[in-house]
């Protein structure tokens, strides 16, 4: 019955890209040209007149007059560096400033909103000498904004007739390569696409020139406690990371390498750019800051304070495990593997008596009460060492087996012993404690620290009874939302084979922040509190909150993974499961490229118990299908398209007490259908 091919060598596809993207370009946030210019005036103030011909991309003629102002609405967030063309000047003594906001919320004349802990960022001045094009330096561009206002201080008159962003965001790529997707997405629910498509807009505002990074100039020296007067300076000119483009954690700020903010970016990047080069970038700049007595490795990248983080440690060696899942780069993997144990090493040494590691560092992702045997660090701890497990067997290393293997076992059965409590369904954050964090009961999850099923939906039942209009809080960090935790939180509820529960989030929280009016519309942000006020609980100086920040978007990777159900179980997909788990969805189109070929997957469910589903893989790999169990009997039928492949009929008897799902496996690369209906 099962079309079972011995595996050929495939070699690696060269594909052209764009008939991916094509397929839903309407939803592509990325501009076609670097050259931006104002979409809409948002407010003038004083005397200007012509603001609006400033608009779009030809010539036009605003005259400031005296004291004045106009905003301008780029209808997105975009990021880069800055052009006046001025025409006529009264005299020479006329100045023009420019300020810039994410958000409307500090749209204003006097400065821009904020990098730093305390005040806001200076306004950029040009006195003209007389007509001519004035660009702001390199080092002044400005990684993200919506709103970019120009302010005119002096009596007189000046015109400007054209106002142009140079956008620098994905500079290793051609200008008319940036809409050019590897992947796509496509559901019956205009939201979720959106959704979709603004993440992996994020992730592009977010990968910038690495000669251009650390836009946190006073890092150390402005802080909260402190009262600014008036605006400071910022710029980012600091190197970040070596090649020519490299994945930061915010676009405005911090615009440094976080590896905790990778682990939710780098999947979905892998399933609509597959730019990997910069994931590759950012990685090794962390790598390159490993101690080499220690094996401990940064908190964040080159630019920052050399501290250490229990979990961000972990993160690096996540984004390792996933680079070459996603990449198949089998000699990267082999240069990082010494280094890799070598890190392992130095946090399995935090392992005590208990069985868990003991976390003495307060740093993780700006949470707090981070220390003791936490469980979201004991999670992190125990999926890095699973995957350190997988990558043993790809480096055929069995030397670390047993240890890693026992180290595992030990931290699951002591989580489980002395932190998971039965009674209120959640684990604790450590053992002085009955706060039950967001963080570490959705990581137990996803590392599958839990034993259970049953612990997975009491989790998922008890983290959705947190919900409020605004989103998901984090009682570690003062009842904010964190997009970032979050983006766990999807995949939790997917596990606990709650689909609808991560859509209902994705809806909840996501649509929020495209929507609500001091938003992007499309970007997402670092963090907010749960009654929809713009504060990010860790920080005192809300214009300083990143609206476009990587480690927002992980509904992206969610739908195309989980939702659309593409998998990829080896390193590239050379094996793989489609197995598409549509919630209250009706259909769901999802495909992406790897180095081994495309993957994609089409499920459609015709609400009496019908599906259909279309999927393809790569000639040479071999995978498996997962179809949810029919509510109803009938014939399930798989069926290689191309026919070379006896048809695969499965006789399904729908009963009460059956439930999970139809598991297919050992099928080769090719186009596959999938046809269910009731009899
Ligand atoms: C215009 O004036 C209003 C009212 O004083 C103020 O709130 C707004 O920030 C000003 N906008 C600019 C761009 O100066
Ligand atoms: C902004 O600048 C104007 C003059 O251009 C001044 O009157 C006003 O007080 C300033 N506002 C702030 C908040 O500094
Ligand atoms: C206008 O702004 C520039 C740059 O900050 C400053 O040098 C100049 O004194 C200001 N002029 C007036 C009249 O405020
Ligand atoms: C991107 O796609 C467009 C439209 O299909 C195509 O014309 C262009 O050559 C592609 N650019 C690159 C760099 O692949
Ligand atoms: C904040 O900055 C001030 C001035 O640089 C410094 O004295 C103080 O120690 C800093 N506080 C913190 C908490 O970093
Ligand atoms: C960055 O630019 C500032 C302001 O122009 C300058 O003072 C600083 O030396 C530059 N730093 C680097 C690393 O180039
Ligand atoms: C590496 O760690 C050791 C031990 O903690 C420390 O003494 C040393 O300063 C560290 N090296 C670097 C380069 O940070
Ligand atoms: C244990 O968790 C609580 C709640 O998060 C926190 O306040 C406390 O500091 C933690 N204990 C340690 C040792 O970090
Ligand atoms: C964790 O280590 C710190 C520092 O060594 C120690 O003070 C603390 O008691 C330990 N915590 C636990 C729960 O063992
Ligand atoms: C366990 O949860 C129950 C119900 O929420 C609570 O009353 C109890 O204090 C918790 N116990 C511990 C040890 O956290
Ligand atoms: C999760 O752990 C349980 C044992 O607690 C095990 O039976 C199950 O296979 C694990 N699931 C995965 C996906 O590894
Ligand atoms: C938000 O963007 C979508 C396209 O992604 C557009 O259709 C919608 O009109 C925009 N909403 C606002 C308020 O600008």
């Amino acid at each position: 019955m099962r079309c079972l091919l011995s595996l050929v060598i495939v070699s690696a596809a060269s594909l052209m890209r764009s008939v991916l993207a094509a397929k839903y370009e309407q939803y592509i946030l990325a501009p076609s040209s670097r050259s931006l210019h104002p979409v809409s005036v948002y407010d003038v103030n004083g005397t200007v007149t012509g603001a609006e011909s400033l608009t779009g991309n030809q010539l036009g003629s605003a005259v400031f007059e005296d004291a004045s102002a106009v905003t301008f609405d780029y209808e997105k967030g975009i990021g880069g560096v800055v052009s006046l063309i001025i025409g006529d000047v009264s005299d020479t003594d006329q100045y023009i400033g420019i300020t810039f906001s994410e958000s409307s919320l500090w749209i204003s004349a006097n400065f821009s909103d904020a990098t730093h802990d305390a005040g806001n960022d200076e306004a950029l001045w040009f006195n003209p000498s007389g007509p001519g094009v004035y660009t702001v330096p390199r080092e002044r561009e400005r990684g993200n904004f919506k709103y970019l206002t120009l302010v005119h201080n002096t009596t007189g008159r000046l015109e400007v007739t054209q106002v142009t962003t140079h956008f620098t965001s994905m500079p290793h790529y051609a200008e008319d390569q940036l809409r050019n997707y590897t992947g796509y997405f496509h559901c019956n629910d205009e939201l979720i696409n959106r959704i979709w498509y603004a993440g992996a807009y994020t992730n592009q505002i977010c990968t910038i020139d690495p000669h251009y990074g650390n836009a946190l100039i006073f890092l150390g020296i402005v802080n909260s406690t402190q009262t600014i007067t008036g605006s400071l300076p910022w710029y980012s000119n600091f190197t970040i990371t070596n090649g020519s483009s490299a994945l930061v954690d915010g676009a405005k700020r911090d615009r440094l390498v976080w590896a905790g903010d990778m682990a939710i970016a780098v999947p979905a990047i892998v399933v609509s750019t597959n730019d990997l080069i910069s994931v590759r970038n950012s990685l090794d700049s962390l790598f390159a800051l490993q101690n080499t007595t220690t094996g401990q490795l940064p908190y964040a990248g080159r630019g920052f304070f050399p501290i250490y983080s229990a979990t961000y440690h972990l993160y690096t060696l996540i984004g390792v495990a996933d680079y070459y899942l996603y990449s198949a780069d089998l000699e990267y993997l082999n240069s990082m593997w010494e280094r890799w144990k070598f890190a392992m090493n130095f946090s399995l040494g935090f392992i005590d008596e208990s069985g868990m590691m003991n976390v003495t560092s307060s740093a993780d992702w700006l949470r707090f009460g981070m220390g003791g045997h936490n469980i979201e660090a004991n999670s992190i701890l125990y999926y890095t060492i699973n995957q350190g497990l997988l990558l043993a067997g790809v480096m055929n290393d069995s030397s670390v087996i047993s240890s890693w293997q026992a180290y595992a076992a030990g931290i699951k059965a002591s989580a489980n012993r002395l932190l998971w409590n039965s009674t209120a369904g959640m684990y604790r954050d450590n053992e002085t404690t009955t706060l039950m964090p967001q963080d570490g009961n959705c990581w137990a999850v996803v590392a599958n620290i839990t034993e259970s099923p049953e612990q997975n939906r009491a989790i998922s039942a008890n983290l959705i009874e947190r919900w409020t209009p605004y989103g998901a809080p984090a009682p570690e960090a003062q009842r904010a939302v964190s997009p970032f935790i979050s983006g766990f939180e999807l995949q939790a509820h997917i596990r606990a084979s709650n689909v609808s529960a991560a859509l209902d989030l994705m809806r909840l929280q996501w649509g929020f922040m495209l929507d609500d009016p001091r938003m992007t519309n499309s970007t997402f942000m670092e963090g907010y509190q749960d009654t929809g006020e713009l504060h990010y609980a860790p920080f005192t100086n809300d214009p300083r909150i990143s609206y476009a920040h990587g480690w927002a978007t992980g509904p992206t990777s969610t739908l195309t993974f989980y939702v659309a159900g593409i998998q990829l179980l080896s390193a590239g997909g050379q094996t793989w499961r489609v197995s598409p788990a549509l919630g209250d969805l009706t259909s769901a189109d999802a495909g992406f490229e790897t180095s081994l070929g495309v993957f994609s997957a089409t499920t459609t469910v015709d609400g009496h118990g019908g599906i259909s589903i279309h999927f393809s893989a790569p000639a040479g790999t071999m995978g498996g299908v997962s179809v949810p169990y029919p509510a109803c009997s009938g014939q399930m039928t798989l069926r290689e398209v191309n026919g070379k492949c006896e048809d695969v009929v499965v006789d399904v008897v729908a009963q009460e007490n059956v439930s999970g799902r139809i598991e297919i496996e050992g099928l080769v690369g090719g186009d596959w259908d999938v046809q269910f209906s009731c009899s």
